[in-house]
């Protein structure tokens, strides 16, 4: 399996935002100023209202760039039509929404996930209660907690998904905790104290000028940003 790159706070910047027409050189871009990682959303205008981009994206990232290490949050029905699509793909993360499978299907979908070579997270919208991930604490490698809504970059951070974050945290102090929307150097910490630690960040990284992007990831992870 695929395993996540070593522990500490990692920052994934969302490829939603960044420019559509220069995908390869922004991302080929940020990681050199410090991300860790590429989340790329996934939507099918039915489980959130937008269509978005799909395995031949991460197919084209995946040449680009070898070695990085591919987050795939799929906001999508039916998520377990996509496992071979995105595992051919190169994807490293797979992560489904809770919201989309049932218990049994959700089980069998962590199985299908590290059997074709890739890691496996769920994530959770803000409406959901955080008591919905209880049976998945053995078994996924990942939980996202979403703090806006499927559906577009640059929406309000929704504030309850700290609380969320902390219960999660007490009860699986060992598996990886990721925040989804509304991030910015100005919540990080928060986002951070309460237990996450992989931060996506969309509109509050790519909006910025190229040169600016570096001091943006270390205040998201916490560094000093005079250094
Ligand atoms: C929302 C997506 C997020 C979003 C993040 O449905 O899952 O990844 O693009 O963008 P910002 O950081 O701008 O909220
Ligand atoms: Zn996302």
């Amino acid at each position: 399996m695929k395993r996540f790159p070593p522990r500490r706070t990692l920052i994934a910047p969302s490829i939603l935002s960044a420019d559509f027409g220069r995908m390869a050189d922004d991302c080929t871009h940020v990681l050199a100023a410090g991300a860790d990682l590429l989340h790329i959303d996934v939507m099918d205008g039915h489980f959130a209202p937008n269509l978005t981009m799909g395995p031949d994206m991460c197919k084209a990232l995946r040449r680009h760039l070898p070695a990085t290490y591919l987050d795939v949050h799929l906001m999508v029905e039916h998520p377990e039509r996509f496992v071979r699509p995105f595992a051919s793909a190169g994807a490293n993360l797979f992560t489904f929404h809770v919201e989309a499978s049932s218990l049994d299907d959700a089980f069998r979908l962590i199985d299908a996930v590290h059997a074709a070579g890739m890691d496996a997270g769920v994530a959770l919208n803000p409406a959901t209660p955080v008591s919905t991930l209880d049976p998945f604490i053995a078994r996924a490698d990942l939980f996202l907690v979403m703090s806006v809504n499927p559906g577009y970059s640059g929406q309000a951070f929704i504030p309850e998904s700290i609380n969320k974050t902390r219960q999660l945290r007490a009860v699986c102090p060992n598996i990886r905790i990721q925040m989804d929307g509304g991030l910015g150097p100005y919540n990080a910490a928060t986002a951070r104290d309460a237990g996450c630690d992989v931060l996506v960040a969309g509109s509050a990284l790519f909006r910025l000028p190229p040169e600016n992007r570096a001091v943006c990831i270390r205040e998201l992870r916490g560094e000093d940003s005079s250094v």
